[in-house]
């Protein structure tokens, strides 16, 4: 069984998924992780992002590998490094790149072949597995999602203010909602539902019995 997640950023998307993926006992795909390590791949080599040549060679030469908890490039753990402001601001470049994006789209379903899945993204419905039996677009006000990326940036000891926070989410939706190839929207067959005002777990509920109806 495929279970999509899609949704802007801040959402609360990757630590619902993940938790849910625990309870179902299922293999849980973070595939922005992915987009984020070959940015931090194309940093690291001083490459230029706008490159696009350059940049697909990177996707082409990384081994970015997932496991439960970890990130890892080439065998390295880039869990926290992928996570920076500085990374998730150019991780557009990798985003908006059509090679890139179909490299790790075949890589996201390899990982899938044979397996309970829950996936996590922005094109995961509509590129990925469209033929999944379970699709949900998780969301949540624009406001809630920039104090909830703020507190994550501030416990990750990143200097920030609020209103940089809500600037960054706005140019970063505007990008994920516009590119040409894998843009950010709601799948016809996608069940909508809005996180503002719960906690984790009462999401994660929430999504159960959405998952349960569909098993
Ligand atoms: O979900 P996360 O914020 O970690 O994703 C990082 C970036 O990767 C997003 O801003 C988005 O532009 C991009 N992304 C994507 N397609 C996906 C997952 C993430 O374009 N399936």
């Amino acid at each position: 069984m495929v279970v999509t997640i899609d949704g802007p950023a801040g959402a609360g998307k990757s630590s619902a998924a993940r938790e849910l993926a625990r309870r179902l006992g299922f293999r849980f795909l973070d595939t922005g992780s992915m987009y984020r390590a070959v940015t931090l791949a194309a940093v690291e080599r001083g490459i230029d992002l706008a490159d696009s040549d350059a940049l697909v060679e990177v996707a082409e030469q990384v081994e970015i590998s997932l496991d439960e908890d970890r990130v890892l490039l080439d065998g390295r753990d880039v869990t926290r490094a992928i996570r920076t402001l500085e990374i998730t601001s150019a991780t557009k470049f990798a985003a908006d790149c059509p090679r890139v994006r179909a490299r790790l789209v075949d890589q996201q379903r390899r990982v899938a072949e044979g397996m309970d899945v829950v996936t996590e993204g922005r094109d995961q419905a509509t590129v990925v597995f469209p033929d999944a039996e379970c699709k949900i677009f998780l969301t949540a006000s624009e406001e809630v999602r920039a104090e909830r990326r703020y507190l994550d940036l501030v416990g990750r000891g990143e200097h920030v203010t609020r209103e940089e926070v809500l600037d960054k989410q706005r140019v970063r939706d505007n990008g994920d909602c516009t590119r040409a190839v894998g843009k950010l929207y709601k799948a016809d067959d996608a069940i909508e539902f809005t996180t503002d005002g719960l906690t984790r777990e009462e999401v994660v509920d929430h999504l159960m019995k959405i998952v349960e109806k569909r098993r």
